[in-house]
């Protein structure tokens, strides 16, 4: 019987190799993509009988020095059904290569090729907008937010005014406030202290980023007394607190 111990470094294992498996699964669609570049089907399908990986080689338009890596390249590709290894004599001489149902659809003259497909969607056009998935339509400005900040319908400040003493954050309150429009809002994501009394491990969590905050920068972590307090100096009207689990969104009008 597996110990409980032994339990969780199973489970553990597993759960790091699904992680690994899938932070590097694009290696599949990517090899794919370098197969049907290379024609790797449809040359061993006009070779007409298993093919040895020399003669494999020696048809491949590749430069000299990644010949070594073809057997390699082919080892991935037939562990995801792409190709076969055939051997006459098992364990024997040398190993050649088979098409499967998969890559026959990889062939450029077979009725139901996928061949334009792949190289369609494993393209750097369709897969570019992906990197880009989470900072679109986001705009970069430099600059320093104690001079002064860039016009802008609404202003985020995500984990900065618990960097900063009281009167830094009203200078920064009141700079945003010069910058926004007059409808719009300056919303800041930090925590407020206080809101989660109940939870003992939220409330140590809190205390805990408040003495990081003193010790690092001679700054704090605010309740909402002490948030109020900052917008209302700062000129702005009114606040509106959403707590997020340990952070909380705190919009703020002017
Ligand atoms: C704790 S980080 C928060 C970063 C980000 N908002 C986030 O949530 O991950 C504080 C940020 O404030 C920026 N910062 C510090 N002083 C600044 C200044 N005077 N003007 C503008 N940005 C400043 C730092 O460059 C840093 O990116």
């Amino acid at each position: 019987m597996e110990t409980q111990g032994g339990n969780n470094a199973s489970q553990l294992l597993r759960a790091q190799t699904h992680v690994w498996n899938h932070i590097l699964k694009f290696i599949n669609s990517l090899s794919l993509k370098c197969a049907t570049e290379l024609g790797i089907a449809d040359i061993i399908h006009n070779y007409g009988q298993p093919m040895p990986l020399s003669q494999l080689i020696a048809s491949l338009p590749i430069h000299p020095s990644k010949t070594s890596f073809i057997s390699r390249f082919m080892r991935i590709l037939t562990h995801s059904g792409f190709f076969s290894e055939h051997h006459d004599t098992p364990n024997e001489g040398e190993v050649m290569y088979v098409l499967t149902d998969a890559s026959k659809l990889l062939l450029k003259d077979h009725p139901s090729s996928m061949k334009s497909l792949l190289q369609l969607i494993v393209d750097p056009v369709s897969i570019n907008p992906w990197f880009q998935f989470s900072t679109e339509n986001i705009e970069y400005v430099g600059g320093d937010m104690f001079q002064a900040i860039p016009s802008a319908d609404s202003i985020m400040l995500k984990l900065i005014m618990h960097n900063w003493k009281d009167e830094e954050c009203v200078k920064i309150l009141k700079n945003c406030k010069e910058s926004i429009a007059s409808e719009g809002r300056v919303i800041i994501i930090d925590m407020v202290m206080e809101n989660k009394k109940e939870d003992h491990e939220l409330t140590e969590m809190q205390l805990f980023l408040d003495m990081q905050m003193m010790m690092l920068f001679s700054a704090k972590e605010r309740n909402e007394k002490e948030w109020a307090n900052l917008i209302f100096s700062a000129g702005f009207s009114n606040y509106n607190i959403t707590p997020i689990g340990l952070f909380s969104i705190i919009e703020v009008y002017p």
